[in-house]
């Protein structure tokens, strides 16, 4: 009998992250019952709701409470009421690019894709989205523009792109490796070479690591500005997309966009120990925020990420996957995925977590 114990820190933060992290800690229970998993959370303040108690968006002691935990939950941050703060103290800032520097998590990882069950929510037309489609984004997290020298000066602004070979060799070998689980076995990668030294740089280390160490894995280069237009009109075509920080910002937004609701999307982002932050891919929501109605399958599929990813604990990370399938098969969905008042019914935050958690059970 397996009673392990792991450590989590939960950072519900502002918007709807209370809310959809309340039905994510009700499915952490059940799987702790079901698969006797000991699971010990602390929640913490971050974004927007530390900044109004304690004057900062990530408060030293959510930091060590961090370090002290083996993963860390987070749910959303940001609001109006915080935008007028400058960048750096901002929640999303302040807050996300500081605990991806702290804890090295280099390799940001965002599957996309839409079941055939949802393919009417996606905003691609159904001759396109076919039987739906499925792929991965594997963004690096800790370079790229994002954390190169900046300037603000009062005649320039400027932000230095500079990936070094270290962080192209283990974000390409991240993607390869993914790639290796998969059954398509191929990796897209995504640059800007025709233009930038920084990209020529990066796709040259890309076809080194993949000459020497995945030879048996499909290797396809694209530009951004195509992989964009690419992506709307050929999604079943890609499996595992690497790119960079910046471009796989860009990327990741359209890519859960065209899954149909990005309330579906989980996320993880991943040190070298495999220690990982692992949140739903949207934003705070602030507009649909306190109503009980955004989705918590991210949140919830979030947690099935973790528990995959950097506890190991492949049982139960499929558990939740599965029960999360067979309550969208029951018909259940909550208004950002309700297309069909005929076999589909409307129904709150909670009622979709309890739903999850009841399938987890039987
Ligand atoms: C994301 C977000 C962040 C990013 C922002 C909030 C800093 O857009 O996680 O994709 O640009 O990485
Ligand atoms: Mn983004």
């Amino acid at each position: 009998m397996n009673s392990k114990t792991y450590k989590i820190a939960v950072l519900a933060g502002d918007g709807i992250g209370p809310e959809v992290m309340t039905e994510a800690k009700k499915v952490l229970d059940v799987i702790s019952q079901k698969f006797s998993l000991n699971f010990t959370l602390t929640e913490k303040l971050v974004g927007g709701a530390a900044i109004d108690s304690v004057g900062e968006p990530l408060p030293a002691d959510t930091l060590s409470c961090c370090e002290d935990s083996d993963a860390i939950l987070f749910g959303s941050v940001g609001g109006e009421q915080w935008n007028q703060l400058p960048p750096e103290k901002r929640p999303e800032v302040g807050a996300l690019l500081p605990l991806r520097k702290h804890f090295d998590l280099f390799a940001n990882i965002r599957p996309a894709g839409v079941i055939d069950l949802l393919a009417s929510s996606s905003p691609l037309k159904s001759e396109i989205i076919g039987k739906g489609f499925s792929f991965t984004v594997v963004r690096e997290l800790t370079g790229d523009v994002y954390f190169g020298e900046k300037k603000l000066e009062s005649e320039f602004g400027s932000d230095e792109m500079i990936y070094r070979r270290e962080e192209v060799e283990r974000i390409a070998r991240v993607a390869f490796g993914l790639a290796q689980k998969s059954s398509r076995k191929k990796v897209t990668n995504v640059d800007k070479s025709n233009v930038l030294a920084t990209s020529q740089f990066w796709r040259k280390i890309v076809e080194e690591v993949h000459a020497k160490e995945f030879p048996e894995i499909e290797l396809e280069h694209l530009y951004i500005d195509n992989a964009t237009m690419q992506i709307l009109v050929r999604p079943q075509n890609f499996d595992i997309f690497l790119t960079g920080n910046l471009f796989g910002d860009i990327l990741s937004d359209e890519a859960a966009q065209i899954s149909g609701s990005i309330g579906m999307q989980a996320s993880a982002s991943i040190n070298s120990e495999k220690f990982g932050l692992y949140e739903p891919m949207g934003g705070s929501a602030p507009d649909i925020a306190g109503k009980g109605i955004a989705n918590p399958i991210a949140q919830i599929g979030s947690v099935a990420m973790m528990l995959e990813i950097t506890f190991a604990e492949l049982e139960a990370a499929s558990a939740i996957k599965k029960a999360i399938l067979k309550t969208l098969e029951d018909g259940l969905r909550t208004s950002d995925i309700f297309t069909n008042p005929e076999g589909e019914k409307k129904v709150s935050t909670s009622e979709m977590g309890d739903a999850v958690v009841k399938n987890i059970l039987t």
